[in-house]
C-alpha cells in the first residue's frame, strides 16, 4: 500500500441512497468512513426521483414486492429497517410528506430534503463524502482494501459496493459494481432494464399513433398483473402498469391488457339488448379516450350498430377487450429504465449483513445487488434497508 494512502474503517463506493444511508449509520456507530462518489454532488438519482419529490418509501413494502433470483433474500433486511423507520427519520428532520397513490410516500417539498437529511445524519467528524472521486481500481491485500479514485488511494478493512446499476447511463450510471464483483470472484445475475417502457412494432405499430393517450387498465404477463394506468407513446407502451409489468416481461412473450377492467364479460351483449342502435365505437367512447376507443373499434372490425352484430361476435370482441394481446418488440433499454433487474448474486451475500461470504470485509448494497423493487418507493426502501443491515455489521 502506498505510504500516502488514507486509512478508514470503511470505504463506501457511491453516494447514492444506499451508500449515504450506510455511511451515516456506520458513522453513528463510531466508524471512520469515506464515501467516494464520482459525480460532482451526492444523491443525484434521489434528486430526480419521484418527479423531484422523491417517492422515498412505500408503507406496504414487503418481500413480495421485490424480484430476485432468491425471493427470500430481502426479507431479513426489510424486516429490520421498515418503512416506519424511514418515516420516523424523515419526521425527525422536519420534512413534510404525503401519501400519493396508495402507500407511496413523497416529500411535500423537494427531493433535496432527502439528500440533505442523509448528509445531516452523517457525523461530520467521522464520515467524509468525497465527490469527483471516480473509483477506477480496487486491490485487496492482507485483509485490507486499497481503492484508487481520482489520483488518491484510500485504504480500509471494509469495502461497501454501493455504485448502483446501469440504468440511465446519461447520469453516469455504469456496471462498475458488477466488474468489481467479478474481480473478487462473485457471480452476477445478468442485468436487464426494468421499470421501463415497452416498444411496439409489427401488427401493433398502429397503436403508436395514440401517443399521449392513457387509460386505466390491467396489464398482465403470466400470473402477474398490475391494475394501474397505461400510456401509449410514440414508441409503444408506458405508464405505471406497463413499467411494472416490464420487470416481469421477457423478450418474445406477449402481454395482456384488459381495457375495461370493471366491465362484465358480456357487457356488449347487455348493451345490445338495452341500446341496439349503439355501436362498439360509441360504447367504447363512453369509457375510454376517444382516440383509443376508435382504434380498438377499428381493430375489432365490427363497427356497426350492435343490433346488427351476432352475439358470438360481440362475445369474441368482449373477450378480446378483456385480454388484448400485445407482442412488444423490446424495451426502451437502460437509457429509460428506472432500475436494473439482476446484479450481484444474492447467493454470494449474507442476507443479514450483505457481506460477501467468500471475501470477508466486502459488502454490496442497494441496486447493485440482485434485488429489484416494484414502482412506488420500493427501490429506495431496499436501498435504506440494505444500507442499514450492512452498516450494523461493519466492524472497525
Ligand atoms: P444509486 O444509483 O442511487 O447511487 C450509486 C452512486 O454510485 C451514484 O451516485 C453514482 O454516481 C456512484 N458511482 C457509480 N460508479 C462509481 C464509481 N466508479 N466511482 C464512484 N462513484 C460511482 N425509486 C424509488 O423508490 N422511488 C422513486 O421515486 C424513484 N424514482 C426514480 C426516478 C428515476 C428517473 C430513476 C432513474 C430511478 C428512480 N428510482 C426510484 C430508483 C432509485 O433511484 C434507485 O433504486 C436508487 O437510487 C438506488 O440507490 P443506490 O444507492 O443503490 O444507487
Amino acid at each position: 500500500m502506498p505510504s500516502t494512502a488514507k486509512p478508514y474503517d470503511a470505504i463506501v463506493l457511491g453516494a447514492g441512497a444506499a451508500g449515504l444511508m450506510c455511511a451515516a449509520r456506520a458513522g453513528q456507530r463510531g466508524l471512520k468512513v469515506a464515501v467516494l462518489e464520482k459525480a460532482e454532488k451526492p444523491g443525484k438519482k434521489i434528486l430526480i426521483s419521484g418527479g423531484g419529490r422523491c417517492n422515498f418509501t412505500n408503507i406496504e413494502a414487503g418481500p413480495e414486492n421485490y424480484l430476485s433470483a432468491n425471493p427470500h433474500f430481502a426479507k431479513s433486511a426489510l424486516a429490520r429497517y421498515t418503512p416506519q423507520d424511514l418515516i420516523d427519520l424523515v419526521e425527525k428532520h422536519g420534512i413534510a410528506w404525503h401519501e400519493k397513490t396508495v402507500g407511496q410516500l413523497f416529500c411535500d417539498g423537494s427531493a433535496k430534503q432527502i439528500v440533505q437529511m442523509l448528509l445531516d445524519e452523517c457525523p461530520d467528524d467521522l464520515v467524509e463524502v468525497i465527490c469527483n472521486a471516480e473509483v477506477t481500481a480496487v486491490e485487496r491485500d492482507v485483509g485490507r482494501f486499497a481503492v484508487m479514485a481520482s489520483g488518491e488511494v484510500y485504504i480500509a478493512p471494509n469495502l461497501v459496493i454501493a455504485t448502483g446499476g446501469p440504468s440511465i447511463p446519461k447520469m453516469g450510471a455504469t456496471g462498475f459494481a458488477y466488474d468489481l464483483a467479478r474481480q473478487f470472484g462473485l457471480k452476477v445475475v445478468e442485468p436487464r432494464p426494468a421499470l421501463v417502457p415497452l416498444t411496439l412494432g409489427g401488427e401493433d405499430v398502429l397503436f403508436r399513433e395514440l401517443s399521449g393517450v392513457s387509460a386505466p387498465v390491467v396489464a398482465r404477463t403470466g400470473k402477474t398483473s398490475f391494475d394501474e394506468a397505461a400510456l401509449f407513446t410514440h414508441k409503444g407502451l408506458s405508464g405505471p402498469s406497463i413499467l411494472q409489468i416490464s420487470s416481469y416481461w421477457r423478450h418474445g412473450e406477449e402481454i395482456g391488457i384488459t381495457f375495461l377492467p370493471q366491465a362484465d364479460a358480456d357487457w356488449l351483449l347487455d348493451l345490445k339488448r338495452d341500446k341496439p342502435r349503439a355501436t362498439v365505437r360509441s360504447a367504447l367512447r363512453e369509457h375510454l379516450p376517444d382516440r383509443l376507443a376508435d382504434a380498438l373499434a377499428e381493430k375489432l372490425g365490427i363497427d356497426r350498430e350492435l343490433g346488427n352484430v351476432p352475439d358470438k361476435a360481440l362475445r369474441t370482441a368482449g373477450a378480446r377487450l378483456a385480454d388484448w394481446r400485445f407482442a412488444p418488440t423490446g424495451t426502451e433499454g437502460f437509457a429509460k429504465a428506472e432500475v436494473t433487474i439482476g446484479g450481484i448474486s444474492t447467493a454470494e451475500l449474507s442476507s443479514r449483513t450483505m457481506e460477501a461470504e467468500k471475501v470477508p470485509g466486502l459488502y454490496a448494497i442497494g441496486e447493485a445487488v440482485d434485488v429489484t423493487g416494484w414502482l412506488g418507493g420500493y427501490n429506495f426502501q431496499w436501498a435504506w434497508a440494505s444500507g442499514v443491515a450492512c452498516a450494523e455489521a461493519l466492524s472497525a
